[in-house]
């Protein structure tokens, strides 16, 4: 099967790929791209590790193909941080110890970045809805909500 060439931009950063036209968004990623922050749990869009901004909107990247991108803005984990400087979410997930295995990390992320970003005081109830997506086998949710309310509150220079 030929390949399609994809050109994109990826963290902020123009790019182009070549991939077979059914290829998923995520592979593309991972194995055209090296971009392995972004994890494949279920490639079924139901576990949420494969999280990514695709023009701002998140998106299972399991579920998007990757000619999709032709011309879009994606945000992988690997764009979250400036630098060497953690988003605070990644600074409270730390200090909350709010992972263990950490496949579902790099998905929580991007969707809480995304939370706050829409929603920067989100109540619980918000935030428990944006993260319903985002599993996880390892920690239990309160951690992690702690995490993402505290970022939030950093965020608005409460903390
Ligand atoms: S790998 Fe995409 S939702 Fe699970
Ligand atoms: S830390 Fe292992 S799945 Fe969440």
């Amino acid at each position: 099967m030929s390949k399609l060439h994809v050109q994109t931009r990826v963290n902020g950063e123009a790019c182009e790929f070549l991939c077979d036209p059914r290829q998923s968004l995520l592979d593309s990623l991972r194995d055209e791209l090296g971009l392995t922050g972004t994890k494949e749990g279920c490639t079924t869009g139901d576990c949420g590790a494969c999280s990514v901004l695709l023009d701002g909107r998140l998106v299972c990247s399991c579920l998007v193909l990757a000619p999709e991108a032709e011309g879009r803005e994606i945000t992988t984990v690997e764009g979250v941080a400036q630098g060497e400087a953690l988003h605070p979410v990644q600074k409270k997930i730390l200090e909350h110890a709010a992972l263990q295995c950490g496949v579902c990390t790099p998905g929580i992320v991007v969707a809480a970045k995304a939370l706050i970003d829409r929603h920067p005081n989100p109540t619980e109830e918000q935030a428990r809805y944006w993260l319903a997506g985002n599993l996880c086998r390892c920690t239990g949710y309160d951690k992690i909500l702690r995490a993402v309310l505290d970022a939030a509150a950093e965020m608005r220079g409460e903390v």
